[in-house]
């Protein structure tokens, strides 16, 4: 009898944004006449901006005609992209990345699931708690994260650290040494950030303890306070240390396109291999790129109409994660992130713990959030709300909420 990946067997119950759905179409189906508002996943609503639509036109009309016609996309992506991403995403920020040191990916949900591959299945690693649960789970699906404490909620090889309004929803280093510490800044859930002379501490460290940082930058666009760093590569030694995760998702409305990429500069190695020998190892085999048609898309991004459009697209949603932390705060929650990030973290009331406000806020305000225990241990007794809805439902969502 063949056998199976036992590890899966170890992920307790179902991926939260899945549970979350299964729970609002049971409750949607017995309520039918409700009108529920829709502020869990941090899925965007508004549609791909012009500049992003034109693009993909023009890519298409190019497939149509045998001279203009592509077939399978370059391993690592496009040359017209990836040069593209490093003129606006880092040699506008001073950091030193080359255009072959770029794989574009179809996500960046995939990459951050996937880069574990790559690394041995005895390293530790480190998470922040609470924490976006593909990188523990994928960690789980590769047995690396030891057993599961139903009790706790935690796994025993994971070394996890607590963000919480005590803390300012900044981790400390860990006292034990990780191999793989997990970052992720704008932060979902709490939408907390980070200083650059913080991220910088962490780079020093992880050179230190010869430990890789994976910074997933995926909420990146939503930053509005100068001292926050873009990207971890504006650290010194952030090229031996760091591997920076990228979506088109949040700062375009990519969530059904499908764009990301994976930055891993050639002087992150381990002893004498290349980490990026081994990514563009596993990318050849096991990817074969992505769309070409999308690869256009990404391009438009980084057009001066591109950019122009997706500034107010981020403009639009950040107005909206202003409207909820604000409509929090004068209803009486304790309200945290929402200024460079699209997510608002609330301190559940009435010591509910965070499925209890779950429940309370689907049955009396039609209202979907996400859980904050959802995402760890150290998110109880919290709750996420995001800005991606639209400013309607958003602005009636508060008003509901006042209501309550
Ligand atoms: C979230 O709601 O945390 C995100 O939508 C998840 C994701 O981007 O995959």
């Amino acid at each position: 009898m063949f056998k199976i990946n036992e590890n899966y067997l170890k992920l307790p119950g179902s991926y939260l944004f899945s549970t979350i759905g299964k729970k609002v179409a049971a409750y949607s189906s017995a309520n039918p006449d409700k009108s529920i508002i829709r502020l869990g996943i941090g899925d965007v609503t508004q549609p791909l901006a012009p500049a992003i639509i034109e693009a993909l036109h023009k890519a298409v009309d190019e497939m149509g005609k045998k001279e203009t016609f592509h077939g399978y996309a370059p391993d690592l992506g496009y040359e017209f992209l990836r040069n593209a991403i490093v003129k606006g995403d880092y040699e506008s920020r001073g950091a030193d990345i080359k255009a072959d040191e770029i794989f574009v990916s179809d996500g960046a949900k995939c990459d951050s699931s996937n880069i574990q591959e790559i690394f041995g299945s005895d390293n530790k690693i480190a998470v922040c708690d609470p924490v976006y649960p593909v990188y523990v789970d994928s960690n789980v699906m590769a047995g690396r994260t030891g057993e599961y404490n139903k009790e706790t909620e935690t796994w025993s090889k994971v070394i996890y650290m607590p963000c919480t309004k005590e803390n300012n929803f900044t981790p400390e280093l860990p006292k034990e040494t990780p191999d793989m510490i997990y970052l992720c800044y704008p932060n979902n859930p709490t939408g907390s950030t980070i200083t650059k002379d913080e991220l910088q501490k962490w780079v020093d460290y992880a050179n230190k303890v010869g430990a890789v940082i994976i910074y997933d930058a995926a909420y990146e666009a939503y930053i509005s306070e100068d001292n926050v760093p873009h990207t971890i590569y504006e650290c010194e030694g952030a090229r031996t240390c760091a591997i920076e995760l990228r979506s088109f998702s949040k700062n375009a409305g990519f969530t059904g396109v499908r764009l990301g990429f994976t930055v891993i500069p050639k002087e992150l190695k381990c002893g004498e291999v290349s980490l990026h020998a081994m990514w563009a190892r596993r990318h050849g085999t096991k990817y074969n790129g992505a769309p070409y048609i999308v690869q256009r898309a990404g391009e438009a991004v980084y057009s001066e109409a591109g950019e122009q459009q997706l500034k107010e697209q981020v403009a639009y949603y950040m107005n909206n994660a202003k409207t909820i932390r604000e409509g929090l705060i004068s209803a009486g929650y304790e309200a945290f992130g929402g200024i460079n990030a699209p997510y608002v973290w609330l301190k559940t009331p009435d010591k509910m713990t965070s499925w209890e406000f779950f429940d309370y806020l689907l049955e009396q305000a039609n209202i979907v959030g996400t859980p904050g225990s959802g995402f760890g241990p150290s998110g109880e007794g919290y709750f996420r709300l995001t800005g991606f809805g639209s400013h309607e439902a958003t602005v009636e969502a508060m008003e509901r909420i006042k209501r309550l």
